[in-house]
């Protein structure tokens, strides 16, 4: 995940040359112990924090483009003349100070707690009047979080299956599963944020009906709401593999809360779990497993996890990482069956374990959309602006298939989800914004961050530049002449500075 990186740099307060302020760039230093970002925007010089308000990267290792600043780690983007929070996975702004310009000197003096300006209600316009969302994981937290922000002010009602209020999905598998974040930090946000933003969470309540016509959901209850327009984020649900003893109570996944902590409950006391399947979320499982010091065996049917994915050079560094840390692979291997203290498979080896952990993908959850109607083939179909085949109905996240770059898409990403959220809710009033944004996410091993921006299916060549080996390479991913991806580990900025050529 990496760490909240230490103030440096100059104290601020003492002043600093106006001369070495770069005019495109941003100037790092420190006030009181918080590292700050000096920026020209427009002729006049900004100072906003410089500490991403998501998961705390120094921003000044980012990249600026315009009047925004983009986050080394996650891409969340900030403005620099506010502060203003524009791109998750941030949502809240960045503090901003003054700054005095005198004999050529910038001095920055105190907080400037009016730099952000608070969304108008908006009125006189024809926003909808009551907007649901179903789903309250990354894309429907996200769309309801927007509307706010947007300056909505009409009823916002975000159902969720899953009992737990919006939290932090990724960490699942990574802090949350080691034992180094502690529960406080799972939930986006505290109790009292959806009261203060008027956005009614309805919690544990499945909608298991959708009629169109009359604008109306009904949940397992059988209570219905209506609404005016609709945000479908539904989400994917974990595969599960119908092989004998694959349903006895030791066979996990992690998708929830609830089963990272059934697997938690089932792991205290044991000492080998088997993972079948190597793909991000098992092998971000094996890391945080080794972290708990449980002896890890990993089968996959692939002769290299991720190598479709990431590419030779990539996917042989990571199976060294987690060889290196005493994980055990059975690769080229398939399972047969489990009898509760051993996984048999197909060359009839056994392995004997205390807890299955299954991570062979995910299913976007379809049946409300296909019941009601809607066009659905491997997700929910929409338009570039995220519309569903019935105007008035946007689909966002995992389950949705979107047009990019001219080829239909089905991406499973946390900041993916969540930018189409915000990109949902603009549109769900009205906005008609094309979504563009390229695929992008992070995934996290032994204290490395590898991260992924485009979509490389398809993929016939691949440049590696650097050495992953050593923390720093950036591998671009290459049909013919046209770049689909690019990965980095240690180049942040590099990756960065692709996303233009990777839009949609
Ligand atoms: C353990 C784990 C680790 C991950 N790590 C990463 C990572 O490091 N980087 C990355 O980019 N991505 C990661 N992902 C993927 C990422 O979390 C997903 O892509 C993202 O959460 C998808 O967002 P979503 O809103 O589409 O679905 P979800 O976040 O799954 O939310 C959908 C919600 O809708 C609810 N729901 C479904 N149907 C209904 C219904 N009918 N009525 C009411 N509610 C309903 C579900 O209960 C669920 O809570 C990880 C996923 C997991 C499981
Ligand atoms: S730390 Fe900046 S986006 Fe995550």
């Amino acid at each position: 995940m990496g760490d909240a990186t230490p103030a440096s740099g100059p104290d601020l307060r003492q002043g600093v040359p106006l001369a070495d302020i770069p005019p495109e760039g941003v100037f790092a230093g420190q006030v009181d112990g918080e590292p700050v970002l000096l920026a020209w925007v427009d002729g006049r010089m900004h100072a906003v924090s410089g500490r991403c308000s998501h998961y705390g990267a120094p921003l000044a290792e980012g990249l600026r483009r315009g009047d925004v600043i983009h986050c080394p780690w996650h891409h969340a983007c900030f403005r620099l003349r506010d502060g203003a929070a524009l791109k998750a996975p941030a949502f809240a702004d960045l503090p901003c100070w003054q700054v005095e310009e005198r004999d050529g000197l910038a001095y920055v003096r105190g907080r400037d707690d009016d730099a952000h300006p608070r969304p108008r209600a908006r009125r006189g316009r024809e926003d909808p009047e009551r907007i649901a969302i179903v789903g309250a994981g990354a894309a429907g937290y996200a769309a309801a979080v927007q509307l706010r922000a947007l300056g909505y002010a009409g009823a916002i009602d975000l159902f969720g299956a899953d009992p737990e209020p919006p939290y932090d999905r990724p960490n699942l598998s990574k802090d949350y599963l080691a034992g180094t974040a502690p529960a406080e930090w799972i939930p986006l946000q505290g109790p009292d944020f959806y009261a203060e933003q008027g956005i009614r969470l309805h919690l544990g309540r499945a909608i298991t009906a959708l009629d169109q016509h009359w604008r109306q959901l009904t949940d397992a209850h059988g209570d219905k709401f209506g609404y005016e327009r609709l945000l479908l984020a539904p989400g994917a649900v974990p595969n599960r593999l119908p092989l004998p003893g694959f349903d006895a109570a030791n066979v996990c996944v992690l998708r929830s809360l609830a089963d990272a902590d059934a697997l938690l409950a089932r792991i205290a006391h044991a000492r080998r779990v088997v993972l079948v399947g190597a793909g991000f979320i098992g092998l971000e499982a094996a890391a945080a497993l080794r972290a708990r010091g449980l002896a890890v065996e990993v089968v996959a049917p692939e002769p290299l996890p991720l190598g479709g994915v990431l590419g030779e050079v990539l996917a042989r560094d990571l199976l060294r990482r987690h060889r290196e840390h005493g994980v055990a692979f059975h690769l080229g291997r398939k399972p047969q069956a489990f009898d509760g203290g051993a996984l048999v498979l197909d060359d009839g080896s056994r392995l004997d374990c205390d807890a299955l952990l299954l991570g062979v993908g995910v299913k976007p959850d379809l049946a409300l959309a296909r019941a009601a109607g809607l066009a659905v083939e491997d997700g929910i179909v929409v338009d570039a602006t995220l519309q569903t085949s019935v105007p008035g109905i946007y689909a966002a996240g995992d389950a949705a298939r979107f047009p990019y770059r001219g080829q239909p898409a089905r991406v499973e990403h946390w900041v993916h989800a969540q930018r189409q959220g915000q990109v949902a809710a603009a549109n769900l009033l009205g906005a008609g914004q094309a979504f563009t944004d390229p695929p992008f996410f992070w995934t996290h091993h032994y204290g490395t961050d590898l991260r992924y921006l485009g979509l490389g299916r398809g993929f016939d060549r691949v440049e590696v530049d650097g050495d992953p080996a050593a923390d720093d390479c950036l591998v671009r991913y290459f049909r013919g002449d046209t770049l689909l991806a690019a990965a980095a580990i240690g180049r942040d900025r590099a990756l960065l500075e692709l996303e233009p050529a990777l839009r949609g």
